[in-house]
């Protein structure tokens, strides 16, 4: 029988490394918060989050022991693409506050000893960027210097004389990715809205600029950057005809012809510079002037597997030879649900992500299952399974990334007009007090959710069981040795159940930890130690899901003789008897 079930040991190989290195850098095994800065707290009362807001609550991320936040951009925009457009890389939108606004978070990230991640968009600028205006004009008198920032193109001139869009790419947004200004007589390039032109990553110049970016907000002491849309950096080469290659059709099912779907982006996706380009900013933050602390790079890649991973660096002869992010978000537990893969493909996922991860100083796993541009967990897999989830993502080897408002099982809004993406990010819901206590304005930019006098901070803050006290103690396990660096051991009881255990073999000063996921709609019993190894007969429940009533916090339980409720997920202490792994 048991050959049937799916059964890894990975010892984590980073294990060895830290006993010979003693002390972890500040982002190893971290847990990282994203913020959305214009829902995350309204600091002056105009409806809308700003830096004030975050300064006067970054002190609750310590009670869920975080490590490092990201904020999604605060800079000068437009706010087309909700800051995601931006019109100056060095300064502060004024619906976030100022530079002085951002050197006060920066003080009060000190005193906490909370880093602070920025969002670097490279990818484009706004169209009402500075460059982006004298790239269009050719009456500029600084017209020569930005010619060539953007992806400008003459576009195909048909027989009739009319001219059509110089390839058939499409945007991430829909419809043509190439849009016609009349002053330069030419397209332009766009990945996302035309209102976010692409820049020219061939351009030398293009390079230094966004260095000298990374550089200045470094000098104001930020830990790193989480690099937007980076498999977008680089588009194939202008053909022979000045033009540029087609993509071939996806064959996908249910894609309109405008939709990006609709092709394979073999030229503007992944391509192979830009890795190096990756690489080249790594080497920015590696610089002397900056090597005060460890500065960390995030980028946000939805690339298969094989390219994800290489965002960690240049491998040689399986070791790597040149660094790049320290964390390419792992995104296959997002966009693989487990409903879809069952346990077992869930296990799969996991397992391939560790077993690929390339060799070298520093490699660790991520974990990430939410962020602004999807729905929430809590939606996507009912409310009742957030702290499963929870569980999930704070016992994984490696460094988490948990979205604004998941701690507190924060569910999507529907928002009938606008942005179909918006749902995930309305405002946090921090008490019962007006707009959840997130604003004094009589409206907020976006509706709070109405289950916010249920779903709060605060409430869960002071009962005595809450998806945020699950989390609270999630946080104290993690700076456990063995959640840290114990080897992972995986098993599926069905495709419902899930189990693993972290352990360190050999060490008796470090428990053993077991965790079991039941996914299913009904109650499960099991022989826990058939599936997982050297477990003692009895061990404590630290932390299980807030609906469990048959079994509860502090309860020893017999792991021969588990009933595990429905929807309900456990994380089981216990001393550790191991002297080998197994
Ligand atoms: C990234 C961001 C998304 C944005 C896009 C364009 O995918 O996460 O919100 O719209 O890049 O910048």
């Amino acid at each position: 029988m048991k050959l049937l079930f799916t059964f890894i040991v990975l010892a984590i190989c980073s294990v060895s490394g830290r006993i010979l290195k003693m002390v972890d850098d500040w982002w190893e095994y971290g847990h990282f918060y994203q913020i959305y800065p214009r829902s995350f707290k309204d600091g002056n009362g105009d409806g809308t989050g700003d830096l004030k807001g975050i300064i006067e609550n970054l002190s609750y991320l310590k009670t869920i022991d975080v490590t490092g936040v990201w904020l999604s951009p605060i800079f000068k925009s437009p706010m087309k693409d909700t800051g995601y457009d931006i019109s100056d890389f060095r300064n502060i939108d004024p619906i976030f506050g100022t530079l002085d606004d951002f050197e006060h978070l920066m003080a009060r990230s000190r005193e906490l000893d909370i880093k602070i991640i920025l969002d670097f968009v490279p990818n484009h600028s706004s169209d009402q960027h500075e460059w982006f205006k004298k790239s269009c004009n050719p009456n500029d008198p600084d017209f020569e210097k930005y010619k060539d920032f953007y992806v400008w193109n003459n576009g195909k001139l048909l027989p009739d004389g009319t001219r059509s869009p110089p390839s058939n790419w499409l945007s991430v947004f829909t419809g043509s990715a190439w849009t016609w200004v009349e002053s330069r007589q030419q397209y332009y390039y766009h990945q996302f809205l035309p209102a976010q032109p692409d820049l020219n990553f061939r351009n030398p110049a293009v390079h230094e600029e966004m260095k000298e970016i990374l550089r200045y907000w470094l000098r104001k002491g930020v830990s790193g950057f989480r690099i937007d849309a980076v498999p977008h950096l680089y588009e194939s080469e202008e053909n022979a005809d000045g033009v540029y290659d087609d993509e071939p059709l996806s064959g996908a099912d249910r894609c309109e012809p405008d939709e990006y779907c609709y092709l394979n982006h073999i030229h503007t996706h992944d391509l192979n510079e830009t890795f190096d380009l990756v690489y080249e900013w790594r080497r920015v933050l590696d610089e002397d002037e900056f090597s005060n602390q460890t500065r960390i790079l995030m980028a946000e890649a939805y690339s298969p597997l094989e390219l994800a991973l290489r965002y960690y660096g240049r491998v040689e002869n399986g070791e790597i030879v040149e660094y790049g992010a320290q964390m390419p978000f792992n995104f296959e537990l997002m966009s693989n649900t487990w409903m879809e893969t069952g346990s077992y493909g869930y296990i799969k996922y996991i397992e391939t992500w560790l077993l690929n991860l390339p060799k070298g100083n520093g490699i660790h796993a991520n974990w990430v299952l939410g962020n602004h541009d999807g729905s929430r967990l809590a939606t996507r897999y009912k409310p009742s399974r957030t702290d499963l989830f929870n569980i999930l993502l704070k016992t994984l080897p490696g460094i988490t990334v948990t979205y604004y408002g998941e701690e507190i099982g924060m569910t999507d809004v529907l928002i009938p007009s606008g942005d179909k993406r918006e749902v995930a990010r309305t405002p946090m819901q921090w008490d019962s007090s007006q707009n959840a206590g997130f604003s004094s304005a009589s409206l907020t930019w976006l509706p709070v959710a109405d289950n916010f006098t249920e779903c709060n901070v605060e409430l869960q803050r002071n009962l005595d069981r809450s998806f945020l006290k699950n989390v609270i103690e999630l946080g104290k396990l993690r700076r456990t040795k063995t959640l840290k660096y114990g080897g992972l051991q995986l098993a599926a009881v069905d495709e419902d159940v899930l189990v693993y255990k972290r352990q360190i073999a050999g060490d008796a000063t470090a428990d053993v930890i077991a965790v079991v996921l039941n996914l299913g709609t009904i109650d499960k019993y099991f022989d826990l130690t058939y599936y997982l190894s050297a477990l003692p007969e009895k061990m404590t429940v630290s932390v299980v899901s807030i609906h469990s009533t048959t079994i509860n916090p502090g309860d020893s339980v017999e792991t021969n003789n588990l009933k595990v409720p429905s929807e309900v997920g456990i994380v089981l202490v216990g001393q550790n008897n191991s002297r080998y792994f197994m």
